[in-house]
């Protein structure tokens, strides 16, 4: 059966989470397989919320088992936490949940090597979460990083000094910060060793082979891939569906469809190019609707238009062959609204937001001032709604699924067309 996945089409915070944990039912795994604590996934069920971060989307559904690939870095202090929080809402997140021994470890020295960067840089800061994210896939890359398979080695404690010596060879003014941080992370590294931990890229291909239904969930979005995205502003792994195969040992002939998610405006969190970037009132107005501040940060979220030559470019990369608009609801009574149909630079079109400097050109459509958060079907919609969806669907050349009205699971339209096999 088909491996499906599930991306970000913008800056990130498109509602991947809510989308995943929608369709999960409909799936007997979901694997995450790239990213780490930066990413914020929240989901809302019946007015609970649940913000994930290392463990996929799947794991309200007590059905579906859960896999955190290998190519994600894990924090274990994050990951015991997200555990933790879920156990008091009542769900047994270890007991679902599966852990790619090839994943790599964060440490406390990645955090502060990570705020030591980004102080560095000064002006030209990328706005990194600062989780650490950076360091640890610069290791990964340099051979020098911890599995999470390094757990079971009776070595494991000077493993752990080996990596922190190079680290502090680097920077050496740490002290009592770093002690009392190490102590936090040895004791979620008891808690950690206690999980399933397994090679699951053999588990999810036996699985496969079996017949079973797979998910694999992304993390952040194409616009922030360490390839493709607006470089240097960028996180540290590829975001786009190809990296489910890495980042899960799955072989790209068993991939399915690629469903891409994006909002019906265009957010970012940190710093780098945002052609649409709305500044002042209108900007804050969908900041403020749309509740536009980070899961993991809580920083406030840069809002603009849609953003149609960057969405081309990043269904392209992923070949995303089906599509989830999220947070329609938000642009009720937004006054105006447009959306970016092209821009250009010094009169040469531009088809990725790749710099500062590239002028917009700007479609006005209808506004329309109704509250759709609960909406039953598409006809019910207001008109202008109705049409801002088909003018998005004519300029992307391709149907849109799924649209989605509200943060809770049943405020969402058309999902009852993916997944189900
Ligand atoms: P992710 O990182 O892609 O999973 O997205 P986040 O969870 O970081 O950010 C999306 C935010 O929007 C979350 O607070 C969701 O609960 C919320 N959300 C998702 N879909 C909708 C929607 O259609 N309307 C509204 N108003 N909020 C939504
Ligand atoms: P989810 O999965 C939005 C952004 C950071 C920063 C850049 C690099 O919730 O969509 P990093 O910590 O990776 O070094 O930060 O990437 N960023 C995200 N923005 N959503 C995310 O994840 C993000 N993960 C990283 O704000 O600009
Ligand atoms: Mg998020």
């Amino acid at each position: 059966m088909p491996v499906d996945v599930i991306v970000g089409l913008q800056w990130g915070d498109e509602g991947k989470g809510k989308i995943v944990d929608l369709l999960s039912p409909h799936y007997d795994v979901v694997a995450r397989f790239q990213g780490g604590p930066n990413a914020g996934h929240t989901i809302v069920v019946k007015g609970r919320k649940f913000i994930l971060h290392t463990i996929p989307s799947g794991i309200i559904h007590d059905h579906t088992l859960n896999v955190i690939g290998n190519g994600v870095v894990i924090d274990p202090v994050v990951l015991m936490k997200e555990v933790e929080s879920l156990s008091v809402q009542g769900i047994d997140a270890a007991s679902k949940m599966v852990v790619s021994k090839k994943a790599q470890l964060i440490i406390p020295t990645h955090r502060f090597l990570d705020a030591a960067y980004e102080t560095q840089k000064g002006d030209l800061k990328i706005g990194s979460t600062l989780k650490g994210i950076g360091p640890t896939y610069q290791d990964k890359a340099a051979r020098v990083g911890i599995n999470v398979g390094a757990l079971a080695s009776p070595a494991f404690d000077s493993i752990y000094n080996k990596l922190k010596e190079r680290h502090l060879k680097l920077m050496p003014t740490l002290g009592i910060e770093l002690r009392d941080a190490e102590e936090e992370w040895m004791n979620a590294i008891s808690f950690l060793r206690k999980l399933n931990l397994d090679d699951t890229e053999v588990l999810l291909n036996n699985w496969n082979n079996q017949g079973k239904s797979i998910l694999a969930e992304g993390a952040q979005g194409t616009l922030l891939d360490v390839d493709f995205g607006t470089v240097p502003y960028v996180t540290s792994s590829n975001t786009i569906s190809a990296a489910a195969c890495t980042g899960l040992g799955i072989a790209p002939r068993h991939i399915g469809s690629v469903l891409g998610v994006f909002k019906a405006y265009t957010t970012r969190v940190g710093s780098g190019p945002f052609p649409t970037e709305l500044h002042g009132e209108a900007g804050q107005q969908i900041q403020k609707a749309g509740n536009e501040f980070g899961s993991t940060t809580g920083r406030p979220r840069r809002c603009g238009w849609l953003d149609i030559p960057a969405l081309k470019y990043a269904i392209m990369l992923n070949g995303a062959d089906q599509l989830a608009i999220t947070k329609l609801d938000v642009l009720s009574a937004t006054g105006n609204l447009n959306i970016c149909t092209s821009y250009s630079q010094n009169g040469a079109p531009g088809y990725h937001p790749e710099n500062e400097d590239l002028s917009p050109e700007l479609l006005p459509c209808e506004p329309w001032n109704e509250d759709i958060v609960n909406t039953q079907s598409l006809d019910s919609m207001p008109a202008n709604a109705r049409s801002y969806i088909a003018k998005i669907e004519e300029l992307l050349n391709q149907p849109i699924q799924i649209v989605s009205t509200g943060p809770g699971r049943e405020q969402t339209l058309g999902a009852d067309l993916f997944g189900v096999r």
